[in-house]
């Protein structure tokens, strides 16, 4: 893995936004977005720019189960508000949350990930080594899965609720395997409450009880992490 460390999370937007530039003038397609705080630094510098994004299709990874598109919690309101309002993509998938029946949604999306091979993967990172919404014990060559969300997520998502009891306890991920499908891989993580993931992610064994361990059979993956990310690599 390659990592860059960044002193932060200003500087990490920028890094990984050099990385996207210099991918689209390579003539990729299909970036892999992320939700979370993680990426808001990366779509600023993207929505700041001159880059036109109306011929790029974009693919997110998760959706909470149960929200619709214009509730303020669901990721789709995320990332309407953070790039596509202000930089529109031909086309912008994520899974629908909307639709109960957990079958029909992620086989929809996997189809719609299939049609659109990712060239550029940008993810974060959970607490205890999640990557999109795969927790620990998720498979590391799953496909799109409806997945239940540890206490923990749960916890650390209250944040952008108003009361814990309204934080979805389900979400539909794409899975790890199509996420080491992309060619490329960014994952960006901050914090000192991400060091032990991200210790996990680089020097521990390749295991379902960290899912972001999977990146290490990853041919491509660069890590932008500041130093209390990194305190314990
Ligand atoms: C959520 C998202 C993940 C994200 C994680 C970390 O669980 N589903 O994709 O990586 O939060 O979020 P943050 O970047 O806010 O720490």
């Amino acid at each position: 893995m390659n990592i860059i460390k960044v002193n932060d999370t200003q500087m990490g937007g920028k890094e990984a936004f050099k990385i996207v530039k210099a991918d689209m003038e390579n003539g990729i397609k299909v970036l892999g977005l992320a939700t979370g705080s993680s990426p808001i630094t990366l779509y600023k510098e993207m929505t700041n720019s001159d880059l036109d994004f109306s011929n790029m299709t974009s693919v997110n990874l998760d959706e909470y189960v149960g929200l619709k598109p214009d509730n303020e919690q669901s990721y789709h309101y995320f990332m309407k508000e953070h790039l596509f309002s202000k930089k529109p993509f031909k086309n912008s998938y994520v899974p629908d949350g909307s639709n109960p029946d957990a079958e029909a949604a992620t086989k929809a999306y996997d189809k719609i990930i299939e049609e659109n091979p990712i060239d550029l993967q940008i993810l974060g990172i959970g607490r205890n080594g999640h990557i999109g919404f795969n927790e620990p014990g998720s498979p590391l060559d799953g496909t799109t899965r409806k997945v239940s969300l540890t206490e923990s997520t749960i916890e650390a998502n209250t944040r952008f609720f108003e009361d814990e009891k309204d934080v979805p306890r389900f979400a539909y991920s794409m899975g790890i395997g199509s996420i080491m499908k992309a060619k490329k891989i960014i994952l960006l993580a901050y914090g000192e409450a991400k060091a032990d993931a991200i210790a996990a992610t680089v020097n521990g064994p390749v295991t379902t009880d960290c899912p972001a361990s999977a990146l290490q059979n990853h041919p491509d993956v660069t890590l932008i992490v500041d130093d209390a990310a990194a305190s314990k690599l």
